[in-house]
């Protein structure tokens, strides 16, 4: 739709940024995130960089982004501090580093705190929109994340006006903000599909300084093919839940699933749509991949509710040419909604996340590699593992060919307790840790999850535990670690010295 904002060049828009300011990003992942205006302010960071002045911003986003925004930001150096998640790898190796203060948090509460205030002010919302009006109201693109609260906060607005996105996309988002305590009102959805909210965001047009136009698909890479491994975890994934089905511990009509982010919850999915005894079922999650489109369309997926389309290039194509096939199928909500216990306990979710590691007793470490370098963040997974029906966490039982065994004895970082983790899967088997003591835990775990070189080794451990309610032993807790960062890998480890 024409406007009367000013339409502003990429770098007339960055050149309003100052040092230190807090910036909001819309999207969630690569799908709805600003683009250009990001890779202006890199730009512009690089030439005051060059004349010897200080910049840099905060970065405020619904959850990961893409190489035109973390990417070009990190390498520029012009990242202060990031919340909430990110996956790209140079901003990964700043934060690893030390150079960058990242807070990582559960995505549910990114935008309260930004509400409350806990982040400080938000000096300026950069926008990816598919359409605005001069009345203020913005329709977003292929994902919501925590935009009606960047733009609700923010002192400034900048709009990306992308047309690779379609206008015809009004309608296929359901935004609600609640409001702040002591006035918040539940949260009325008794179904993923409910609506509660408005199809845009609405603002007072005066706060939206200029528009910059673009036409850019969102910065999504193909899968890699389903390996045998993760082909393997998403077979058992799919014949325990029909299992459970079966025993009549999952109703006849099915839960809704969420499914993390990655090749793993892709093959998940391909699975679990291929398996006949599993019917077909709805999604309430935050990030929608590409199986989950074909699933769409056999019609094996009812309905999925989702924060972001994280969906390659071709996906979103098929999307955006058969918008009325998907219109009564799909739903984008803030994070707030998508991620939100009160909803997940409510609807009865079936969680399925990625651990990096877990160790005996079911505790998870979704986040810290060897327990200090950061991979992207717990993301969602704590907002649907606490609160789901059935929480289930999947990795390979290896990693780094065989050297680091992902089941160790103590996990070097916790983001999901042992309270929040009820089934372990690996492409060895399935452990069902519901109502098990730690001490049938780590036999179930070992048994069921552990590769096979590792299992005696695991059992020794809990020998060297002895008779206790958990089996550990802080002397040796981390043995397996210390094998792997001393001499490169985990199967070395001697429990000769820990005794
Ligand atoms: N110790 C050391 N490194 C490990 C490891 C371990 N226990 N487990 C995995 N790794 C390494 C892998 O070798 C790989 O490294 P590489 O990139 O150098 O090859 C890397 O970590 C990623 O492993 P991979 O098996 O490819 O994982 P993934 O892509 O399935 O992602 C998580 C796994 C846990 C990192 C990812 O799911 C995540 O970030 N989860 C937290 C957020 C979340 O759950 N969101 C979901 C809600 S939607």
């Amino acid at each position: 739709m024409k406007t009367s904002f000013p339409v502003l060049h990429p770098a007339e828009a960055a050149a309003l940024f100052q040092h230190s300011q807090t910036v909001a990003f819309s999207g969630f992942t690569p799908a709805g995130t600003a683009k250009v205006v990001p890779t202006a302010i890199a730009e512009r960071a690089r030439e005051i960089h060059a004349k010897g002045q200080p910049f840099g911003i905060g970065v405020v986003t619904g959850a990961s982004t893409g190489k035109s925004l973390d990417g070009a930001l990190a390498a520029a150096d012009a990242v202060l501090f990031r919340t909430p998640f990110q996956s790209d790898p140079i901003l990964r190796q700043g934060i690893n580093e030390g150079r960058i203060r990242f807070f990582d948090m559960h995505l549910s509460m990114l935008p309260q705190a930004v509400r409350y205030g806990f982040l400080g002010p938000v000096d300026w919302a950069v926008i990816e929109a598919c359409d605005v009006t001069d009345a203020g109201e913005i329709t977003l693109t292929s994902a919501v994340g925590a935009a009606p609260t960047f733009c609700a906060k923010a002192d400034k607005i900048i709009i990306e006006l992308n047309r690779f996105h379609p206008e015809g996309l009004r309608g296929f988002h359901d935004l609600y903000e609640p409001r702040n305590p002591p006035h918040r009102e539940p949260l009325m959805l008794r179904h993923p599909g409910d609506r509660i909210g408005a199809p845009v965001i609405r603002v007072d047009p005066k706060k939206i300084v200029g528009i910059v136009e673009t036409n850019a698909a969102d910065d999504i890479g193909a899968f890699a093919p389903i390996g045998e491994t993760t082909a393997r975890i998403g077979r058992h994934v799919a014949e325990f839940l029909a299992g459970e089905l079966r025993r009549g511990l999952i109703p006849s009509e099915f839960l809704p699933i969420q499914s993390g982010v990655g090749d793993t919850a892709n093959a998940v999915l391909k699975c679990m749509g291929e398996h006949p005894g599993i019917p077909a079922f709805d999604m309430y999650t935050e990030v929608i991949q590409d199986a989950v489109l074909d699933l769409l369309k056999l019609g094996k997926v009812r309905f999925a509710s989702t924060c972001s389309l994280t969906i390659s290039n071709p996906g979103l194509r098929d999307i955006y040419g058969n918008l009325e096939f998907f219109r009564p199928r799909l739903l984008l909500r803030p994070q707030e909604i998508t991620n939100s216990p009160e909803v997940i306990r409510r609807l009865g979710i079936i969680a399925i996340n990625t651990a990096i590691e877990i160790d005996i007793t079911g505790n998870v470490n979704s986040t810290h590699v060897l327990g200090r370098n950061m991979m992207n963040g717990i993301g969602g997974s704590g907002d649907f593992a606490r609160n789901a029906f059935l929480s289930i966490f999947t990795c390979p039982s290896t990693a780094k060919g065989g050297k680091i065994s992902t089941l160790v004895p103590m996990v070097s970082h916790l983001d999901s307790s042992e309270h929040s983790v009820q089934i372990v899967i690996t492409e060895q088997g399935v452990a069902d840790l519901r109502g098990k003591c730690p001490a049938d835990r780590a036999n179930l775990i070992i048994e069921h999850c552990a590769h096979p070189e590792y299992r005696q080794i695991l059992r020794d451990y809990v020998a060297l535990a002895g008779h206790t309610h958990s089996p550990q032993t802080l002397k040796a807790a981390f043995g397996l670690h210390l094998a792997f960062a001393e001499q490169g890998d985990m199967r070395l480890v001697d429990w000769a010295k820990f005794k």
